[in-house]
């Protein structure tokens, strides 16, 4: 062993004996074949004994072991570094780093940490929780302190994460999928939703996964891959390419987000097109009805006061998504995503793929009576599917 491996070792054994270790974690398989992705280690009280868990992230399930702090040098003496080439001690006051390089070589680096930090030995609180904030995705995403802490000014963004997250283990878990589970998630931007998405299906539905988070800005896809790189999830990957451009070959689900104005119609053709089994989009701003609307002129009581022609327009366009996903065959349903307080972009289209045959006719006519009411020309949907319903 050489001598660096064996400092680290210290360090570790000395945290662990002085209740000083907050968590560590391994990460960087050697080989990328390793279906065993990163570990995860935090001290817990269990029937008055303090040990160390140790959650094994593989590609489609986790596993916990606990251990006693006389026995974790040899278990971290197996893996390191034969399995990772990256471990990380966090302390109640130094971060200690340990690097291997490609060729072997291991470095250490060590550095105080300024914020009070405590050993937090509840036991249950993360293996019951949905979305671990301690993944070091959170972190690395902006979400959470280098501890798993969520940060005070992302505790909104987490609900909507987690909420987010709870709908999708809902409508996934029911479904029945031969294999990979192709998914795109449109307009993913910074990738919390994404990430979230990736960590239901594997961790708590152990489903094989490849998850497309298809965005526009080459700079967030970059910063993304690169966290995805270093952490080694497997099935998740981000593709520069606009909403527009980028037409799957193979979907079993479609998400969309808050993806802007027509962007979440582009999603949802791509969806019908691709015959995804389930679409998921929460509309963002929705300007094209509203200006069909306003060039039409045809206010009624309620489209003559400003605010509510908006609010009416965000409703009619909404309405013709839901109706034309269930021209497509579509059993669809708008919910809310979150409370208003969380963010105002709070409705949920979902559309779940059924074998009944829809009533065509009696969807259309709802849809022309709709636009005809309004003076609304087209739908930008319709016409990206090809359709012509007037
Ligand atoms: C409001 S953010 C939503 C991000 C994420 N889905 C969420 O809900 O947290 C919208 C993202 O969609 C991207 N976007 C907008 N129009 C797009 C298009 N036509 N093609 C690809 N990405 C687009 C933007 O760059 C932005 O990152």
């Amino acid at each position: 062993m050489s001598e660096t491996l064996q400092k680290f070792l210290d360090r570790v054994a000395e945290s662990a004996e002085q209740s000083a270790l907050v968590k560590m974690t391994l990460s960087k398989p050697a080989n990328r074949h390793d279906d065993l992705r990163n570990v995860y280690v935090k001290p817990v009280l269990i029937k008055e004994k303090r040990l160390f868990a140790f959650t094994y992230h593989y590609d489609r399930r986790d596993e916990v072991k606990n251990y006693a702090a006389a026995q974790m040098a040899d278990i971290l003496q197996e893996m390191l570094p034969a399995r990772f080439q990256n471990a990380v001690l966090f302390t109640v006051n130094e971060d200690v780093t340990l690097l291997v390089s490609a060729k072997g070589k291991a470095t250490l680096q060590t550095k105080k940490v300024q914020e009070n930090r405590e050993q937090n030995l509840d036991h249950d609180r993360q293996k019951t929780r949905l979305i671990n904030p301690a993944n070091p995705w959170w972190y690395q995403l902006g979400l959470t302190t280098r501890e798993g802490k969520i940060t005070a000014d992302m505790q909104h963004k987490f609900k909507q994460i987690y909420k987010y997250a709870e709908i999708v283990e809902s409508l996934v878990k029911p479904m029945k999928f031969g294999g990979t589970v192709h998914i795109a998630d449109m307009g993913a931007g910074k990738g919390y939703l994404t990430f979230a998405l990736h960590e239901v299906l594997t961790h708590r539905l152990h489903l094989d996964v490849d998850i497309k988070g298809v965005e526009i800005r080459p700079d967030l896809v970059l910063k993304i891959n690169e966290i995805i790189k270093a952490d080694g999830l497997k099935g998740l990957e981000f593709v520069e390419s606009s909403i527009e451009a980028y037409h799957p070959e193979k979907l079993d689900v479609l998400i969309a987000l808050h993806a802007c104005n027509t962007a979440t119609d582009d999603a949802i053709a791509s969806g019908i097109k691709a015959g995804a089994e389930l679409i998921v989009c929460a509309p963002c701003c929705h300007k094209q009805i509203r200006q069909e609307m306003e060039r039409a002129g045809r206010f009624d009581a309620i489209t003559r006061y400003g605010i509510f022609l908006e609010r009416q327009a965000v409703m009619i366009t909404d309405t013709i998504r839901a109706l034309i996903l269930e021209y497509f065959g579509y059993k669809t349903q708008v919910m809310e995503f979150i409370e208003m307080e969380h963010t105002p972009k709070n409705v949920l289209l979902v559309g779940r793929k059924t074998s009944k045959v829809p009533d065509k006719s009696c969807i259309l006519q709802q849809i022309n009576e709709l636009k005809a009411r309004y003076g609304i020309g087209r739908h930008y949907l319709e016409e990206t599917l090809g359709m012509e319903f007037s």
